[in-house]
């Protein structure tokens, strides 16, 4: 999209669209399920910005096409409403720079919509998109906030308390408070939509 600003009222109907596809998740995993439950529960009330998004000048903003472009089945109706605004989120990558790895902070990033510091204010939920380069590492990291992740597009490869497996688009993932988590991509760009909730949602994600 060329406008300058992304509408408040765009952003929502992505956020709307996320809500549809948690309502039509049947998880076998009750903890997945109360999950649900918990963050649209605290979503409920939010603070929404008065003003627009302006364009993100992120480098991974040139992996969006590819990324939503592979979207197929429930994930449509998200891709949509994320397309419509993507470029225009605040993508950023908040984590120090990796010797191991200088490249990280052009190969992922997050658009925190909902959040303390996100455009849309909460204290006690997040909600946001995580959007990872084709054949990247997202290293081994944790944090204290209960995270759900719904795989939209792209296959990589999971692991988490030291279990690894391939997991597909349309899949959901949770990370309990403080699980030491990682996420590797192969040929595709991984996207993402992620909640935080549980009793710390202000402290920030950390590499182990
Ligand atoms: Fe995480």
């Amino acid at each position: 999209m060329n406008a300058p600003l992304a509408t408040p009222g765009q952003v929502l109907d992505f956020v709307r669209a996320v809500e549809a596809l948690d309502d039509r998740a049947l998880p076998a995993d009750p903890a997945v399920a109360a999950e649900i439950a918990r963050v649209w529960s605290r979503l409920r009330a939010i603070a929404v910005p008065a003003a627009g998004l302006p364009r993100s000048d992120h480098p991974i903003v040139g992996h969006l096409a590819a990324a939503l472009g592979a979207a197929a089945g429930p994930a449509v109706e998200v891709t949509t409403a994320l397309g419509a605004v993507a470029e225009h989120l605040p993508w950023r990558y908040g984590y120090p720079r990796r010797a191991d790895a200088p490249d990280l902070g052009e190969r992922i990033a997050f658009a925190e919509i909902i959040g303390p510091e996100a455009p849309f204010r909460s204290e006690v939920v997040c909600l946001g998109v995580t959007l990872i380069a084709p054949r990247t590492l997202y290293p081994d990291h944790h944090h204290p906030a209960i995270e759900l992740y719904r795989v939209l597009t792209g296959s990589a490869t999971w692991s988490a308390a030291g279990r690894s497996r391939r997991v597909p688009p349309g899949e959901l993932v949770l990370h309990p408070s403080g699980v030491v988590h990682a996420m590797r991509t192969e040929d595709e760009p991984l996207l993402a939509v992620y909640t935080w909730s549980g009793d710390d949602v202000r402290t920030t994600s950390v590499y182990a």
